[in-house]
């Protein structure tokens, strides 16, 4: 297998609702089963501070910019305390959500303007070497609003973006969307509208070609053991 001695960094995103979580903690186990270190984390959050500034970014009324400085103010901290580290001890970041989430979420959702949501990445992401902090893959979990909306229904006590109205969440996709078409080597596409197991070897193909899985390991987990 190929060993990674800088680590891995993968990120998950997709609409409230499109069925992240399982797969994520899939992905985690898979590596952590291969005898790698895994860092399993979330955005905004994943230190104590980001984790203060997600309970006022999900709950509290503000607009558009000071959410953006918010959420990238989190970004920072995760970025200095958690994500650098671990990468630099070679271990996997499993991260639910990262800067695509802004730029679909603020930018394309909320209309912000993109030009300063990118100075604000490279402000906030651009590392020692100059090269801009990004992950090494992205899974997109594709899911038509309609769908996503269907599976939050009963759910839980809806936060400030889950209380949004179809057509917000129309435009978060379209958001993703762009993201996808701009760097799809990064940013995969998966088809998040199938059973579960079907969505899983979507995410395993794409490990395996990669080079960070081997097929066989691939095809004897169980994604739910
Ligand atoms: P989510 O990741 O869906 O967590 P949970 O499953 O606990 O609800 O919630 C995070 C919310 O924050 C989600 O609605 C998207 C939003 N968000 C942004 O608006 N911008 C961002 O940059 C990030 C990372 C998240």
């Amino acid at each position: 297998m190929v060993s990674n001695p800088r680590g891995l960094f993968i990120s998950f995103e997709g609409i409230d609702g499109a069925g992240k979580t399982t797969h994520i903690d899939g992905v985690a186990r898979l590596f952590q089963e291969q005898g790698r270190e895994v860092v399993r984390t979330r955005e905004p959050g994943g230190t104590e501070l980001a984790e203060q500034l997600r309970e006022r970014v999900l709950n509290d009324d503000m607009d558009a910019l000071t959410e953006a400085l918010l959420v990238f103010a989190a970004r920072r901290d995760h970025i200095q305390r958690v994500i650098t580290p671990a990468l630099s001890r070679g271990a996997v970041v499993v991260s639910d959500r990262f800067t695509d989430a802004t730029f679909a979420y603020q930018g394309s959702g909320r209309h912000f303007d993109l030009a300063t949501l990118q100075q604000l990445e490279s402000m906030v992401q651009t590392q020692p070497d100059g090269k801009l902090l990004q992950p090494d893959l992205t899974f997109w979990f594709d899911l038509p609003p309609e769908v996503a909306a269907e599976r939050l229904r009963d759910a839980r006590v809806a936060d400030r973006f889950e209380q949004q109205d179809l057509a917000f969440f129309q435009r978060v996709s379209d958001g993703y969307a762009q993201r996808h078409a701009e760097s799809p080597q990064r940013v995969v596409r998966l088809d998040a509208n199938q059973a579960r197991h079907l969505v899983w070897q979507q995410i395993t193909h794409r490990l395996v070609q990669k080079g960070w899985l081997a097929i066989m390991v691939a095809n004897q987990f169980k994604l739910n053991p």
